[in-house]
């Protein structure tokens, strides 16, 4: 069977949260119904965290009753707490994804909280999935550095990707929030949880801000991850992370795999027309170097 690589497409949240004009909801719906036809098999939709802290997404119960949902793939929304949980749950998800960081003074800033605290805000929230037959991902962000406090200790980043898995996530994505990490760095890091959280169970989730992040992923595939979360037309980045930018673009991503001889089940030209499309809504070329080089190809 060929290696095969599971991407998760974060554009129309992580991208989407982070653009300084507001997307209108129609371009929204658009945008997931154009992922849903290009192969990916996960696409996190939306975000259910306050409105008053991500105005960006406040449209979320809009964008999930609006979309259509392709069987065979799914469709995670963030939630930070049991009210983004009930939320989340009346628009009709029925796979959600809670965060919180290796960093205390980062995720202070994103969710007014600390670490344990914003872990025992969605302890309800994963038994309530568990109950309801729904899917938690977690997201652990800063593994590779903070803006606001200098280093991350490693054992940092373990501890709260095993607590997460602990709590049942089935999968723990590694945030690089703003893009620091190198690759051997990247490896190292992922090394490190793997000795405490099964290979299968992990993620990875690189943002651009220096270069580095396809690169990253590379590492961490050579390291054993076999998924990998993304963003068309690389944007991206978190509100709360001074200096974050653009998540590693999809197009570019698809392409090195398939160059790599690792599938995706994704048609790279349906997934680069559809990056150029975003980025004329947003006014402005896409962050993707592949997506660039296919136009008028
Ligand atoms: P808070 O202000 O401390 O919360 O925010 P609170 O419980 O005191 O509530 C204050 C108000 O918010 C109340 O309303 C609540 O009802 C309301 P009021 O009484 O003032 O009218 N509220 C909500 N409304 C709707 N949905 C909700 C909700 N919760 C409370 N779910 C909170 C705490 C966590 C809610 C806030 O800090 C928050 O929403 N933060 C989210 C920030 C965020 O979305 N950041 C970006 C996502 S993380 C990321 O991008 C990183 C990632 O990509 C990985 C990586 O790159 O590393 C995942
Ligand atoms: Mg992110």
């Amino acid at each position: 069977m060929a290696d095969f690589v599971r991407i998760v497409e974060v554009g129309p949240r992580d991208g989407l949260q982070n653009e300084p004009a507001m997307v209108a909801t129609a371009d929204k719906i658009e945008l997931v119904d154009r992922l849903s036809a290009t192969g990916l098999r996960s696409i996190e939709a939306t975000s259910f965290v306050s409105p008053k802290w991500v105005p960006q997404l406040a449209d979320a119960a809009e964008v999930m009753a609006g979309i259509q949902r392709r069987p065979g793939v799914s469709y995670p929304v963030l939630v930070p707490n049991e009210q983004g949980y009930e939320r989340a749950r009346a628009a009709g998800a029925d796979e959600v994804a809670v965060f919180t960081a290796a960093s205390e003074a980062f995720n202070r800033r994103n969710t007014n909280a600390s670490i344990d605290e914003s872990i025992a805000r969605f302890e309800p929230v994963l038994a309530r999935a568990r109950a309801d037959g729904v899917r938690v991902r977690g997201y652990v962000s800063t593994v590779l550095g903070c803006p606001y406090q200098r280093e991350v200790p490693l054992d940092d980043v373990v501890r709260v990707a095993r607590r997460l898995h602990e709590l049942g996530c089935y999968e723990i994505s590694l945030g690089d929030t703003i893009g620091v990490g190198t690759p051997r760095k990247a490896r190292a890091m992922l090394q490190a949880v793997a000795a405490e959280v099964p290979m299968q169970a992990l993620a990875v989730h690189f943002h651009d801000t220096y270069g580095q992040a396809l690169a990253n992923v590379a590492a961490c595939i050579e390291e054993g991850v076999r998924v990998a979360d993304s963003a068309v037309a690389g944007t991206g980045g978190c509100p709360y992370a001074r200096g974050a930018s653009g998540n590693v673009a999809s197009e570019d991503l698809v392409y090195m795999l398939h160059g790599m001889g690792i599938d995706t089940g994704i048609d790279l030209d349906a997934l680069a027309d559809t990056g150029r499309w975003l980025a004329m809504r947003l006014g402005r070329q896409t962050g993707s170097k592949v997506g660039r080089a296919l136009e008028g190809a």
